[in-house]
């Protein structure tokens, strides 16, 4: 049997585990071509949380999309053997069968499987695209980034660091701020909820201003970095995840004057823009992970049913680094 996550009702504001319910359907049968695999770890993304309240779009009755590492149990295509491990798309269940051109087939020897989905995946590339392609950072630049404890942040301020900049993160807690400064090496670190001081304190720690923004919050947040823009500033939009769960965007701010007298640079992207240089940016992530220039720290969730929860804790800052659920333990030959 096959255990699925799906949306029981659309959410209208703050999402709750009761918005999902668990199911048991059949195991999938895989057609030509696809590969039958049995989920390992789930990434929990916070793209997700607009996709189940889209207008567009109706996920009610449906398994929650997401991306995944998982074993291969058997297969309809020659370049996949069971007992191997792959990367992609396979949503919140148990097994999933999956057309084989969709799947990236990773190597355990080469770095901890998980890391798919956090340094070496989705997220490390999109800290990579983001600072070296739309900020495009110099060595010497004060950069800032927001939630910066987070997966795809943690990824930028070290990337950041190692191209020479001067780091500044912003996350929502004590421990993430000593997390930054003791593990990640930041030059300095704020958190957003100890009270009214920390946009002063940001300013004084960017005595020249902020050359650079990473930004994966946007809101009041954003607006408070964005008073601290340097002229020529460039402004990477990645994320806006302080609206994602409201039913309606709180009002918006008066930025553009300061962009305006900045002549600052704001552009947004989706990684997915860069999808034909994934190899080459995967090539250099995997080296710097390999030799330990970069970390990558994992907030695991055990048990498929409790994907829901990770989702509800990871919108309520409760993730330090990349959000996982271990849905099954990898056993060595086939699964
Ligand atoms: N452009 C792209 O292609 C792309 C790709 C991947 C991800 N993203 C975006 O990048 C951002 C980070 O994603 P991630 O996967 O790395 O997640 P993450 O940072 O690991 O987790 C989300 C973090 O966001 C912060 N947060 C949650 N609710 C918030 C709120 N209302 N206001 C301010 N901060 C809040 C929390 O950290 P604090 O405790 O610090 O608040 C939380 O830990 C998201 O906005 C996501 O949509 C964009």
């Amino acid at each position: 049997m096959n255990r699925q996550v799906t949306l029981a009702a659309k959410p209208d504001g703050v999402i709750e585990a009761s918005h999902f319910e668990l199911r048991e359907v059949p195991a999938p049968t895989p057609a030509a071509g696809d590969v039958l695999v049995r989920t390992l770890y789930l990434s929990i993304d916070p793209y997700v949380r607009p996709l189940l309240s889209s207008s567009a779009l109706d996920f009610v009755g449906t398994v929650v999309p997401g991306d995944a590492v998982g074993q291969v149990v058997t297969s309809n295509h020659p370049w996949f053997r069971p007992g191997e491990l792959v990367e992609g798309i396979l949503g919140w269940q148990d097994y999933a069968a999956a057309p084989w051109y969709l799947l990236r087939k990773l190597d355990p020897q080469a770095a901890p499987v998980s890391t798919a989905l956090g340094i070496l995946g989705a997220s490390g590339l999109t800290a990579y695209f983001g600072l070296f392609e739309v900020a495009r950072i110099a060595p010497g630049d004060t950069v800032v980034v927001s939630a910066a404890a987070g997966a795809v942040g943690s990824a930028a301020v070290q990337l950041a660091r190692l191209t020479g900049c001067r780091v500044i993160g912003v996350a929502g807690s004590d421990e993430k701020v000593r997390y930054l400064m003791d593990d990640l090496g930041v030059d300095a670190a704020f958190n957003y909820k100890s009270g009214e001081t920390w946009p002063s304190k940001l300013g004084t720690a960017c005595p020249f201003g902020v050359d650079v923004y990473f930004d994966n919050v946007g809101g009041c947040i954003s607006d408070t970095i964005l008073r601290y823009l340097n002229t020529k500033a460039r402004v990477a939009v990645c994320g806006q995840i302080s609206e994602y769960d409201s039913a309606a965007p709180a009002p918006g701010s008066r930025c553009l004057a300061l962009v305006l007298e900045k002549r600052a640079r704001v552009e947004g992207f989706l990684v997915s823009d860069f999808a034909p240089r994934f190899p080459q940016a995967l090539a250099a992530l995997g080296m710097c992970f390999r030799s330990g220039l970069l970390r990558n720290r994992e907030t695991i969730e055990d048990g498929l049913e409790n994907a829901p929860r990770a989702l509800v804790g990871l919108l309520r800052g409760r993730n330090i680094g990349k959000q996982l659920v271990r849905v099954h333990e990898h056993r060595s030959g086939r699964p």
